[in-house]
């Protein structure tokens, strides 16, 4: 059994009431659930964890230093601001996949530029919450079979 960090950036708790015609009507803890339940099918753990403060970010990435064997990221704004995350992601050894609940390049030229990109192994972007789900899976993936993939 490993543990995957599941991040969430700014504004995220306000999943489910936030521009529900862009993000859905899912809350973040409906979006928790559903990422507990495939992480037990799937025989992980996870870490969940949401906050509108990049320094905390930071030191979950940290954290998953320690006893992280992957990273699911949703940055949300962050995304396109914070090379203080990028710098910490590429401290992580594990794979690391980037989601977005939006299709970041349908949206404003200012969502198409990602810091984080230059770290993940993979980005989901415009699938919605789904892309939680996947890229669990990716991460279970790349965790059995790491030097297939
Ligand atoms: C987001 C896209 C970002 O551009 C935005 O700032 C967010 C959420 C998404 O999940 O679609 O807050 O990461």
């Amino acid at each position: 059994m490993s543990l995957i960090y599941v991040l969430n950036g700014p504004n995220l708790n306000l999943l489910g009431k936030r521009q529900p015609h862009i993000y859905g009507h899912e809350t973040l803890a409906d979006v928790e659930a559903d990422c507990r339940k495939l992480a037990l099918e799937l025989g992980h753990e996870i870490r969940f964890h949401q906050s509108n403060r990049e320094y905390e970010i930071i030191d979950w990435i940290h954290e998953a230093r320690e006893d992280g064997a992957g990273i699911v990221i949703n940055p949300a704004a962050f995304t396109h601001t914070s090379l203080a995350i990028l710098d910490a992601l590429n401290t992580f050894e594990g794979p690391v996949i980037e989601i977005h609940i939006s299709n970041v390049h349908k949206r404003e030229s200012f969502r198409h530029h990602s810091f984080v990109s230059h770290r993940a192994d993979g980005v989901l972007a415009g699938l919605g919450t789904e892309g939680y789900q996947l890229g669990i899976r990716r991460v279970a993936t790349m965790l059995t079979a790491p030097k297939k993939e």
